[in-house]
């Protein structure tokens, strides 16, 4: 996830293209931080670009920059391929100068592209895939074409996701394309804009066209003009946006843990994107191609990140490879004593975490093979260990991990599979599933009126079987954090052992059951025994089984696989939390005593 921003200006009110960027860089740093860019256009191209915040960019901008210019374009990046640096950073440009481009989104043939502009002498600057753009841009001007034809030239060229834009040396014309990643057009009375988000834009306008995959689009001062992929024109609906510049950052959500929460099926796609193999079966993931492994695998990992680590053990101990998780802060070579041959697998959202980095460290010394599954590239995860496999949720503000949270679902699926070497059409399509079905459950769920009939609850327990143990888990790790309130998570089979002493007519059950198969008809058991003592219960449930006679109420997901299931269910587990946290006025982005990266042992 990266931000793209965008200006041209019609000159009647002298706006300057840089303060737009700037101001759309300041609103899109939700987006990424890791570095930010410009490219200032008419006469002479000039791009300004530079590692860390968009602060720093403004330190470069002030010593170096008159401003003054009418068009242009910026981005703020997080990092997908390549460390973030000042030569990683967009925009990119060809050889010459000619053309400057930003990017957001993944090109998954960036590989063969680049051998093929090798082979006719371009020399790279970057390791982006991004940086192809340009090359292939360059090479259509060489060709005769003009900006438009070579730009639309070079897109088609592209397989993967993208928002793009471009300026042109000697033109006041931004141009722009978008396939499976966001972008918005702006229509000012001082010219026109284009973004990733509309907060990047909101202090100047309110009037926007939301382009729509595989749309074109060509901004003047003056016009806007847009078109399919077969060059005809496409007529637009202008909408208004009702919210303002102060909820810009949140895009309209109240919280970014809300917002987070409705990024996950974008963050899953991302995720997936380019290593599922319909036709083989296979699971491609070329971070893995050479690892080497005898003998149980371990993962170290915290927290929300410690229950992602759970899921990925119970996928490889079911597809025949021992497996077992251990919490980081716990871990040490002489608990699990390791070889030459072992691999340790540390599983961190932010690659920081000081316990995670201990134990990955250790693991090292001990001669192991290690594998990081994290969000942030360039990350000290992702620097010491001999593999790095990136979850690519895009960054995390709120300091609940949600998006996080099933973006590392579904890597350690693709882990585990790669790593048994599970072949199987029926989990691609499964885990394709997955951002339909939450996008599903956002739509309908009900989590807000049962968090409403809950919040006064004396203690809320989970329980789930099987992949919806660590949901179980997770859920009431995340009711705590934000609620402050008393929550458990157990799995099912064991509530009957202990904990079925806690329960009460104040308390809430909350029971993930899925599927028709054994594991729920002995959850729905667990649930009665819950029921026969005047505990109100919640179903998390696709209506595969009866749970729904011995429920209070009931949160519905599709019926799906059960890894699917699985990573569906815990997003209506959200919600109850961010609901339940929200009436009762919790701070929920920020809640009290916790850190999103935690760096002391
Ligand atoms: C809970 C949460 C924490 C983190 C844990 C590990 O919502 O975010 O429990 O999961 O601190 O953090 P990472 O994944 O960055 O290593």
């Amino acid at each position: 996830m990266c931000g793209i921003i965008g200006f041209v200006g019609n000159g009647e009110h002298e706006t300057d293209a840089l303060d737009v960027l700037m101001t759309g860089l300041s609103g899109l740093e939700y987006r990424g931080y890791d570095s930010a860019g410009v490219a200032l256009g008419d006469t002479d191209l000039r791009v300004h670009k530079r590692q860390g915040e968009v602060s720093s960019l403004e330190e470069t901008l002030e010593a170096n920059e008159p401003g003054g210019e009418s068009v242009g374009i910026g981005h703020t990046r997080w990092s997908t391929h390549g460390p973030p640096s000042d030569v990683n950073a967009h925009p990119h440009t060809d050889a010459e100068g000619r053309v400057a481009v930003v990017h957001n989104g993944i090109i998954e043939n960036y590989q063969s592209l680049r051998t093929e502009l090798r082979e006719v002498g371009v020399t790279f600057q970057s390791d982006t895939d991004t940086e192809v753009v340009p090359h292939l841009i360059a090479r259509g001007l060489e060709d005769g074409l003009d900006p438009e034809s070579a730009f639309r030239a070079a897109i088609e060229r592209l397989e993967g996701s993208y928002a793009i834009a471009a300026v042109f040396e000697g033109s006041e014309t931004v141009y722009a394309a978008r396939h499976e990643s966001p972008l918005v057009l702006g229509l000012g009375e001082d010219g026109h804009y284009l973004a990733s988000d509309v907060p990047a834009f909101i202090e100047y306008t309110d009037r926007v066209i939301y382009l729509d995959d595989g749309e074109f689009a060509t901004l003047t001062g003056d016009s806007i003009r847009i078109t399919d992929s077969d060059g005809e024109v496409v007529e637009s609906s202008v909408e208004t946006i009702e919210w303002d510049a102060e909820d810009a950052g949140k895009s309209g959500y109240d919280h970014y843990m809300l917002k987070e929460i409705h990024e996950q099926p974008t963050a899953i796609r991302e995720c997936l994107r380019g290593r599922l193999n319909e036709l083989t079966g296979r699971i491609e993931l070329e971070e893995l191609a050479d690892i080497a492994f005898d003998g149980p695998v371990t993962f170290v990992a915290c927290g929300t990140s410690y229950h992602a680590a759970m899921f990925g053990v119970s996928l490889l101990n079911r597809w025949g490879v021992p497996a077992q998780a251990s919490l980081a802060s716990e871990f040490t070579a002489e608990t699990m004593p390791l070889t030459d041959d072992s691999l340790v697998v540390g599983v961190t959202q932010s690659g920081e975490t000081a316990d995670t980095m201990r134990a990955l460290r250790e693991a090292n010394r001990a001669g192991a093979t290690t594998l990081a599954v994290t969000n942030v590239v360039g990350s000290s995860a992702a620097r010491e260990t001999d593999h790095v496999l990136y979850i690519r949720a895009g960054p995390e503000i709120g300091v609940a991990a949600t998006k996080t949270f099933a973006s590392q679902q579904a890597a350690l699926t693709m882990v585990a599979a790669a790593l048994s070497d599970h072949r199987s059409r029926e989990l691609i399509q499964s885990l394709r599933s997955i951002a339909d079905a939450i996008q599903q459950v956002l739509d309908t769920s009900s989590a807000r009126e049962v968090a409403h009939a809950y919040r006064d609850a004396d203690a809320y327990f989970f329980i789930g079987r099987s992949l919806n143990y660590p949901v179980a888990l997770e859920g009431a790790l995340k009711l705590k954090e934000i609620s402050y309130e008393h929550a458990e998570g157990f799995a099912a089979g064991e509530l009957k052992h202990g904990p079925l002493a806690l329960v009460g007519p104040n308390t809430a059950v909350f029971a993930l059951v899925t599927g028709d198969g054994e594991e729920a008809e002995k959850t729905i058991g667990n649930v009665k025994e819950v029921e026969a003592r005047g505990v109100p219960i919640v179903a998390v449930t696709d209506g595969q089984s009866d749970v729904e006679r011995y429920a209070d109420h009931v949160l519905e997901i599709p019926a799906l696989e059960d890894v699917a299931s699985s990573v569906v269910a815990n997003v209506q587990l959200q919600l109850v939390s961010y609901w339940i946290a929200n009436e009762l006025g919790r701070s929920i982005d920020k809640p009290r005593h916790l850190a999103k990266s935690v760096t002391v042992e």
